[in-house]
């Protein structure tokens, strides 16, 4: 017997199914997230004939990869894996303002010279987009531009003008007439997904699609949206800088640890060349508390400053604040410094801050971290050109981390002429690059007595 076309609510925050409406999600414990979804009318009788299917075996498959498409911005050909796939659905979600429109009318200079373009918005008007275009030093390109949000209207322009690459902006403003809830809720932002991703997957076009968060900053519409598309971006800044980090979720086609750098600026989106020296600009010198990380994204090593504040506390319990960094692992780190070390940190505040709005997931942060809280503590600067990574175990031991290699000449290209590295670590360096020093350490302690 077919299944009678039912009604269930899905939590917006996990994506976790109930038959009934609740005001907290059984699942996550998140209230008011059960939003109704009405179940896609079912095509009648799919599996009534089925003919004969075989399957393919593994060594007849061929797996040479058609070449990519180069979009013309490397930090986003980067965070792709290396270019556009045709037929890959791409995601680029972020928070309003932060500059998905701009990022990809900007990758349509290059695209439209050789290939059509079909940029679909249901959000501004054709004037509008046509003065940013211009602002953006988009002309001559091969560019059409549709105004709508109707996903029938959309589907039949794209077949009547079968272009090379579809831009779909945003996911949320596009609705069905067949489903009779609201543009942006769950059951219209799935189906639109799923009608957009038949039709780029039959004509193998690679589509771009732009996706609202919402306050929490995930992506408005339940999880499924993130299941059906083949890459997810997510674009992220601070509103008061102008840099901008394209971060890579989910990637089917390549590595999702590569994130790209750009500055806004009066003509969009410059790529940052020198993503370290960004990030280091306006370092304080002569102060305590302050030590340069050096951390791997993906394939790149980047250079970050970790600041550390230690201050007496005033309350009966100490305050431990951590952006940028784990607040457990801040936690468990005092925990080794106290316990292994003999740094005393139960009366004091603790504050950690990495400047530039990167977090620093990597384990190589810890020894950074450490000394900067060292510093603090202490209140004495550590030296000028001071560069340290490496992974704190519970013992207090200093742990060997990954690309040691690359991590030093990356701090070499940028000037640091001491680099404190876990000491397995420096036994496979051949030599150290010219004018740097390389101290090869084992605990925190000797790290700090080192300097
Ligand atoms: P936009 O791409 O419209 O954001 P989104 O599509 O993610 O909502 O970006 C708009 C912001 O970018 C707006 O605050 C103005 C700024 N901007 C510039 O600073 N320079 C430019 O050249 C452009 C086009 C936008
Ligand atoms: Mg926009």
């Amino acid at each position: 017997m077919a299944p009678k076309n039912k009604t269930s609510y899905v939590c917006s925050a996990c994506g976790a199914v109930a038959p009934r409406w609740s005001g907290q999600c059984a699942a996550c414990g998140e209230w008011n997230t059960m939003e109704e979804m009405l179940a896609a009318p079912a095509a009648a009788s799919a599996c009534a004939v089925r003919s004969p299917v075989r399957a393919a075996p593994i060594d007849d498959i061929s797996t040479a990869e058609a070449p990519r498409i180069l979009t013309g911005m490397r930090e986003l050909d980067r965070v792709l894996g290396g270019g556009i796939v045709r037929g890959g659905l791409t995601l680029i979600s972020g928070d309003p303002g932060i500059g998905k429109s701009t990022l990809l009318l900007q990758i349509c200079a290059q695209l439209g010279k050789s290939a059509r373009v079909l940029y679909v918005s249901g959000e501004e008007s054709r004037q509008q987009i046509k003065l940013r275009a211009d602002r953006l030093g988009v002309a001559g390109v091969q560019l059409s531009v549709l105004c709508e949000t109707d996903m029938d209207t959309v589907l039949a322009c794209f077949d009547a003008e079968k272009p090379d690459v579809w831009i779909i902006d945003s996911i949320q403003t596009m609705h069905r007439d067949d489903i009779s809830s609201a543009p942006g809720s769950i059951t219209q932002v799935r189906e639109c997904t799923t009608s957009i991703l038949r039709a780029a997957k039959a004509a193998n076009v690679p589509t771009f699609l732009v996706g609202h968060v919402n306050k929490d900053g995930a992506i408005a519409g339940p999880k499924v949206m993130e299941h059906i598309v083949d890459c997810v971006l997510y674009f992220e800044g601070d509103r008061q800088s102008s840099y901008r980090l394209l971060r890579c979720v989910k990637n089917r086609y390549g590595s999702t640890n590569e994130i790209g750098l750009f500055e806004m600026s009066e003509t969009g989106l410059q790529e940052v060349e020198n993503p370290s020296l960004m990030l280091l600009s306006g370092r304080p010198t002569g102060v305590s508390g302050t030590c340069v990380a050096c951390v791997m994204e993906g394939t790149r090593p980047l250079l970050a400053e970790v600041q550390g504040l230690v201050t007496p506390t005033g309350f009966g319990n100490p305050r431990r604040m951590a952006t940028g960094f784990d607040y457990n692992r801040l936690a468990l780190l005092l925990a080794v410094l106290e316990k292994r070390c003999g740094y005393l940190f139960s009366n004091f505040d603790t504050y950690v801050n990495v400047v530039g709005g990167l977090f620093l997931q990597e384990p190589a942060a810890d020894l950074p971290v450490a000394l900067a809280l060292i510093s603090s503590l202490k209140d004495i600067p550590l030296p000028e050109g001071l560069i340290a990574f490496g992974e704190i175990g519970l013992a207090g031991e200093i742990r060997s981390v990954s690309n040691a290699a690359a991590r030093v000449a990356e701090a070499a290209r940028l000037g640091f002429t001491h680099i404190l590295l876990p000491a397995s670590n420096l036994k496979k360096i051949p030599s150290p690059p010219p004018g740097v020093t390389l101290s090869g350490v084992s605990s925190v302690r000797d790290a700090y007595q080192k300097l």
